[in-house]
């Protein structure tokens, strides 16, 4: 791109998302570092894991659960709403994130786990959560602070995951953190302002996606929640409409839509997000319904995870496919004239119901 085109788009993104997210991948060893004095505290117990976060915050969770997969000791669940489940106890890993340390229904969450004799861990970067897990006496991971959350992913992944394999959950360690930040970090490159527009994949799918509402799927497994992902950066730094599912339940029902009016089907833009460690039914389900859709909406496309195969290369898989969607989101944001950053009707609902009292 440039200089005049730079220009404007800075002059659209004033926060500079793009290089946020961009340089996000280094977060990610942060993270991991920060958390090292909480994850001692922590034995391999291997007992079910639960997060509580909404938003952002429960983002790192989502992408946790995916990373331990099937192939897990105990589960991992998300959380996200003011109820902790009845199963949640003493012995339970219980971490509570919220970027700002102000989003109540994660404070309910700590204070409901307190009471039940839990400990949580708390993850953020300051607010009413850092004090009151200080006045707890509860494992504190402190982030910097200063980003909207969805752009402090790597802040929030990287403690998570440093619990996780202190708890026995997932199999990572410095040397795998450090392979999957470096390689993310060569991606996130590719997707740069001042980039080769040949290789900047997150600008042309932006560019394809423009007018259209982005139907994002996924074989589920590692990328499970990485649908999810991408449509709320889509939501919330583009300001656009978007969709996501998964293989192999959209199979059985979502791929019914697909028979919408001529008119409403214009608007649709098929994005698939492909693992090489897809169930191989399910890569044949995927095979079988892009052929049957892509002629069917406004455009489609294969997307797949790149890095090495097997449990090794599952960090870097799932980081890779995780930059893209965060950088094309703000693309697509300038593509449409919107500041990435501002989220007013997030923010409205926020106030209004931070003036009543409870
Ligand atoms: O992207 C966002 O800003 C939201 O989804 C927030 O993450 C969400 O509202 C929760 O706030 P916090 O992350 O500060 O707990």
């Amino acid at each position: 791109m440039g200089t005049e085109g730079a220009d404007r788009f800075h002059h659209i993104d004033r926060s500079r998302m793009l290089e946020t997210v961009v340089a996000g991948p280094g977060q990610l060893i942060e993270g991991w570092r920060a958390a090292a004095d909480a994850a001692g505290l922590l034995s391999s117990r291997r007992t079910p894991m639960a997060i509580c976060g909404m938003g952002g915050s429960a983002a790192g969770g989502l992408l946790l659960g995916d990373l331990a997969g099937a192939g897990a000791p105990a589960p991992v669940h998300v959380i996200r709403n003011y109820l902790l489940p009845s199963w949640v106890g003493e012995d339970t890993l219980l971490v509570c994130v919220s970027y700002s340390g102000d989003t109540e229904e994660t404070l309910e969450c700590f204070h409901n786990a307190l009471l039940r004799g839990n400990r949580p861990v708390a993850i953020t970067s300051g607010g009413r959560l850092a004090e009151e897990a200080r006045r707890a006496g509860t494992p504190l991971v402190t982030i910097p602070g200063g980003l909207p959350p969805r752009a402090a992913i790597g802040y929030l992944f990287g403690p998570l995951l440093r619990l996780g394999a202190a708890h026995g959950l997932v199999d990572v360690d410095d040397e795998t953190v450090a392979r999957a930040v470096h390689r993310a970090g060569k991606i996130a490159s590719r997707y740069a302002l001042e980039a080769d527009l040949a290789g900047n994949v997150a600008l042309q799918l932006a560019k394809k996606l423009y007018g259209r509402i982005p139907l994002v799927y996924s074989g589920g497994g590692l990328l499970a929640n990485l649908p999810y992902r991408w449509k709320c950066q889509f939501n919330e730094n583009s300001k656009s409409m978007a969709f996501a599912n998964v293989f192999p339940e959209l199979g059985h029902n979502e791929v019914m839509g697909w028979e919408s009016t001529e008119r409403m089907r214009e608007g649709f833009f098929l994005v698939m997000l492909r693992d090489a460690a897809d169930h191989p039914r399910v890569q044949r389900r995927m095979d079988a319904t892009y052929a049957m859709l892509e002629p069917l909406g406004a455009g489609a496309t294969l997307l797949d995870s790149e890095g090495p195969p097997g449990r090794a290369g599952r960090l870097e898989r799932l980081l890779s496919l995780l930059v893209l969607g965060d950088v094309a989101s703000v693309y697509l944001a300038v593509e449409y004239g919107k500041d990435p950053t501002p989220i007013d009707k997030i923010q409205e609902i926020k106030d209004l119901l931070g003036t009543e009292d409870r």
